[in-house]
């Protein structure tokens, strides 16, 4: 294995053809090359190195400087839909997503990477500029806002190949065609911990008992990655019943860009059929309880990082909800007098914890 120490400045493209000789090669990122002035290139991160490696080298896994530990990273496969229909790599027992990407620099998909912190992998498409796909992935400046950024950690680089490709029949990883529609489909970001460990448990159960349409509402619902979460969840438990009922997951926002980030990332993950925006100001209470009274089966209405009393009472008091109706709250909060050690959210944004048990 080839080992590259520091921060080295290449003097040739970074883009050279996959040895399948090598299993690892240990790259850092350059600013500056025969191919692209430094420039025309962002600022990249010293921290920008990552091992190339075949498919077999990710599939024994990847040891992180942080723990030792030996684990295989999730692997962004980034070549784009025609090439992932032809042939694509499918493992159940490893985290592989599709994000063409285009998707990615254009944005539609970018809610769909990992948090900065989390390590993974990425297969480069074989007709792609190495730079291009650095630029995106390790710059330490948002092109869109100017603000500085942490460089996402990509850890190895699987060049597309017809090596990968014969490797992935090797290691009977070689599929093709439309999977997608199997729900659901492997993720890179979480939900909100409550929605997961405590709502999304209480719903199937509800789904399961209940007979009736299944309508679910989140208040402020931002990107719309819970929505998600349990669009494709409810509709994953009702194709496993075989059921014919109607599942819908309703997110609630103010904000126009809500709707313009939630709606592509809904249909990408399969759920656009049971899911769906609306713009109202949730502080018009009037305009809310109208809502409540023209839907059918709703079923659970929930809020995540959007408190907002006034709301919260008239729900916990006046609301005109059906009995069993769930409502659940997610907020940052701490114990009364304790000390708050975080930058964001800024204390006065900070609940103190059972403030709300008597509602
Ligand atoms: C901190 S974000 C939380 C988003 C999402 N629930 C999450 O956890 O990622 C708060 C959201 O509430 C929305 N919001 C704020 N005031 C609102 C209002 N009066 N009516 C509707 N939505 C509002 C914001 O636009 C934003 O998307």
């Amino acid at each position: 294995m080839e080992k590259y120490i520091g921060r080295k400045i290449h003097h040739q493209p970074l883009f050279t053809s996959h040895n399948s000789q090598l299993t690892a090669t240990t790259r850092t990122v350059m600013e500056t090359s025969s191919q692209s002035p430094a420039s025309k290139r962002p600022k990249l991160s010293t921290e920008a190195t990552y091992d190339e490696v075949t498919l077999q080298k990710w599939q024994q896994g990847y040891t992180s400087s942080s723990n030792n530990d030996q684990t295989r990273l999730p692997l962004i496969d980034l070549r784009s839909k025609d090439a992932h229909a032809k042939n694509h790599l499918n493992d159940a027992s490893s985290t592989i997503v599709h994000l063409p990407f285009d998707d990615l620099l254009s944005g539609e998909r970018s809610c769909e990477l990992p948090p900065r912190h989390v390590e993974f992998a990425i297969i480069i498409p074989a007709d792609l500029d190495r730079n291009q796909v650095e630029d995106f992935f390790f710059a330490t400046c948002s092109k869109a806002t100017s603000q500085s950024r942490k460089p996402w950690l990509v850890r190895q680089v699987v060049q597309e190949t017809n090596a990968v490709w014969e490797d992935a029949t090797s290691l009977e990883m070689l599929s093709s065609g439309d999977d997608a529609h199997i729900l659901p489909l492997p993720r890179l970001w979480k939900p909100d911990q409550m929605v997961e460990k405590i709502l999304f448990p209480l719903l199937k159960q509800k789904l399961h008992v209940e007979k009736d349409d299944f309508v679910v509402w989140d208040l402020g619902s931002g990107a719309g990655r819970d929505v998600s979460f349990l669009a494709e969840e409810l509709k994953h438990q009702t194709q496993l019943e075989n059921s014919s009922r109607k599942v819908k997951i309703v997110g609630f926002d103010n904000h126009k860009g809500s709707s313009r980030r939630s709606l592509p990332l809904w249909k990408n993950r399969m759920v656009g059929d049971v899911t769906e925006s609306r713009l109202l100001n949730l502080k018009n209470i009037i305009l809310l309880e109208e809502g409540i009274r023209e839907e059918n089966g709703l079923a659970c209405v929930y809020a995540i990082r959007y408190l907002n009393r006034r709301m919260i009472d008239y729900i916990a008091t006046d609301a005109p909800l059906k009995s069993g109706c769930l409502f659940a709250m997610s907020h940052f909060c701490k114990e009364a007098g304790a000390e708050w050690n975080w930058d964001h959210p800024k204390v006065r944004n900070c609940r103190v914890m059972y403030s709300y048990f008597s509602i």
